[in-house]
């Protein structure tokens, strides 16, 4: 008896644990063997006999039973710790955060700059009329000024509309010579597949004493970042106009996609216009009172060129916020 209690006892787990019933309590068990002995027992002794067996088998039982829950919980208990997970660890699966290719793409461009030992100047994006327009040669009621639809507040205040009152600012506060570029927001009254209201661009600006600055320093430098932002392209300059700069020009690159031949995206021209530059016209200098110098301006839309480098078709899906995009720039 103590013999078989005990091997209940010592079973390690579940498996054993059921050898153990089928060999105590089976067909063929140790316990049915002893009730088959009921048959030998003479008559007066059978009662005895039977009660000593039943207070074994319920021994047994309860033995069993108590093993049974102990070793039914340490298996719970194995089970769950093999399939525990550890929520604080760190996943290779964790997402990583990306630049937004609108980022991404002015910090090149700064890049290109900064390396040139050009200083990075910024601005408010609250303007007023002088710093955004009348210093910048656009005086009021100049036909220029509708280039450029403007979000005005009721207090004569306005969002720029572009970065080139960043220019005025240095030039105020600073004395040439100068070589600066001005990374920032910029707003206008627009909205279509190239147009958000919202948008960014890269100003330049170079100032040196008179003679110092020439059209062919700008068309050099122009050029190299253009090539250094686009690979192997070609550069063209295009007569064109600004209020602030004369002579001004708009510069193209010969079309990445079709490479010069001419498809949907280069409207068949060949071309893609990228950036508006010229030689810094004399009232601009008038206007923050410098005198005998020269100098050379270039402003550039970063979306554009990040719409371009990226093969992004609608502009407005920059600004919509869907993961999705931004998972493509990982
Ligand atoms: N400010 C002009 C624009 O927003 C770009 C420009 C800057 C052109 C400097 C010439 C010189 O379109």
């Amino acid at each position: 008896m103590k013999e078989l209690e005990e091997k209940i006892v010592q079973a390690d787990c579940l498996e054993t644990l059921e050898k153990v019933r089928v060999e105590l309590f089976g067909k063929k068990g140790v316990m049915a063997a002893e009730f088959a002995k009921m048959k030998d027992v003479p008559g007066p002794e059978k009662k005895a006999f039977a009660e000593g067996l039943n207070k074994n088998k319920a021994a047994l039982q309860s033995a069993f039973d108590a093993r049974f829950e102990v070793l039914k919980a340490d298996e719970i208990e194995r089970v769950l710790k093999s399939e525990e997970i550890d929520v604080s660890l760190y996943s290779t699966l964790a997402k990583k955060g990306a630049l937004h290719p609108v980022m991404e793409t002015m910090d090149k461009i700064i890049d290109y700059f900064v390396a040139l030992n050009f200083a990075v100047e910024s601005g408010p994006m609250v303007e007023d009329d002088f710093h955004n327009f009348e210093a910048l040669n656009l005086p009021k009621y100049h036909p220029a000024r509708d280039m450029q639809d403007t979000f005005y507040f009721k207090d004569g205040g306005l969002l720029r509309t572009h970065t080139s009152p960043v220019q005025i600012r240095t030039m105020l506060e600073t004395k040439p010579p100068i070589r600066m570029i001005a990374p920032g927001t910029v707003f206008r009254r627009d909205f279509d597949v190239t147009h958000t209201p919202m948008f960014h661009q890269v100003e330049g600006l170079v100032v040196d004493e008179k003679g110092k600055v020439s059209f062919a320093n700008l068309k050099s430098i122009l050029t190299d970042f253009l090539q250094y932002m686009f690979g192997d392209v070609d550069v063209r300059f295009r007569p064109s106009f600004f209020p602030f700069t004369e002579p001004s020009a708009e510069v193209d690159i010969s079309c990445i996609f079709c490479e010069g031949e001419g498809c949907r995206i280069c409207s068949h021209t060949g071309w893609l216009e990228v950036l508006g530059c010229g030689i810094v016209d004399p009232n601009v200098f008038k206007a923050v009172g410098y005198d005998d110098v020269s100098g050379y301006a270039f402003g550039l839309g970063v979306e554009r060129f990040a719409m371009l480098m990226h093969q992004i078709p609608d502009l407005r899906s920059l600004f919509e916020g869907d993961i999705r995009l931004l998972e493509q720039f990982r």
